[in-house]
């Protein structure tokens, strides 16, 4: 593992991966993706870990890829190492992600986000896409995610100016949940984090896949939770909580992996 990516947990079920290399605005090498996916992986492996949260040392979420990396030659076309490696495993993980942004999100620091779960940012973070400036051109999927997730506007004025936008107006336009004060953004995070994590995890999943898989259509996917509602309910999550409503006491979920 790098020494630039440290991991630990900090509540329980809860994994933190951070990025550490703030003397250079945790700006990403090829290392650093590498550990990064590995960190990634091994919590979605690990049954003790229930929800995963990304974030940066320092003042800064991250300043994107490192642009002497960058000079040295292009990224592998990988979904296994290098950035691809790094975006393919935010975005195929089964438990929820959390970013925690408490700075600077520039390149990938942004883009990341668009496969992350949930966002919550200090309110002195900002969101660029510079891709323009340096005459290349997004990554992530980021130009096909943000005109449909965002607006075509939206994306177009996030991409083609690559200028920053504040935490106010990315909560505003939807790519951030909530923003906080920097000296309560980990704690808040991590609060959010461990109710999730009280949550019963193999439905949160369940419901990040839905979330995450396009349906052909509403009904399609309507007949499809319908299908699942009804194996749910049999299930031992359901039994659980609709008990806990009659008994009147709050459903313990901890033991259902
Ligand atoms: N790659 C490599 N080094 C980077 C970096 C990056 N993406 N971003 C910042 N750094 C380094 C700086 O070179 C500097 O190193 P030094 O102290 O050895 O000179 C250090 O991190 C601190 O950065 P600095 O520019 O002094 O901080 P700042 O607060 O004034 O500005 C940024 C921060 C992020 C706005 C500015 O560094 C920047 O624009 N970086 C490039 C961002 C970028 O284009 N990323 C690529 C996206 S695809």
């Amino acid at each position: 593992m790098s020494e630039f990516v440290v991991v630990s947990d900090p509540r329980p079920a809860v994994r933190l991966i951070a990025l550490n290399r703030p003397e250079k605005k945790n700006a990403l090498t090829r290392a650093m993706y590498d550990a990064l996916a590995i960190a990634l992986r091994a919590a979605d492996a690990d049954s003790t870990v229930r929800v995963v949260c990304l974030t940066g040392s320092g003042d800064a979420f991250t300043a994107g890829n490192d642009i002497a990396d960058f000079r040295s030659g292009p990224p592998p076309i990988s979904n296994e190492v290098g950035p691809g490696g790094f975006i393919a495993a935010v975005a195929g993980m089964e438990k929820p992600v959390i970013a925690a942004v408490n700075g600077l999100a520039v390149g990938i620091g942004t883009t990341i986000l668009l496969h992350c779960d949930l966002v919550y940012a200090a309110a002195g973070a900002r969101f660029q896409l510079p891709f323009v400036n340096l005459g290349i051109v997004p990554e992530a999927g980021s130009s096909f995610i943000l005109p449909g997730a965002f607006g075509r506007r939206r994306a177009a004025e996030l991409c083609l100016f690559g200028e920053p936008v504040n935490a106010a107006t990315a909560e505003r336009w939807g790519l951030v949940n909530a923003v906080w004060p920097e000296s309560e953004l980990m704690d808040s995070v991590l609060e959010r984090a461990e109710a999730l994590a009280a949550k019963p995890a193999r439905i949160v999943r369940l419901i990040k896949r839905l979330l995450m898989t396009p349906a052909a259509s509403a009904q399609d996917r309507a007949d499809e939770e319908l299908r699942l509602l009804a194996e749910q309910l049999d299930a031992p999550e359901a039994k659980e909580a609709m008990q806990a409503f009659l008994e009147r006491r709050r459903p313990d979920f901890s033991r259902f992996a």
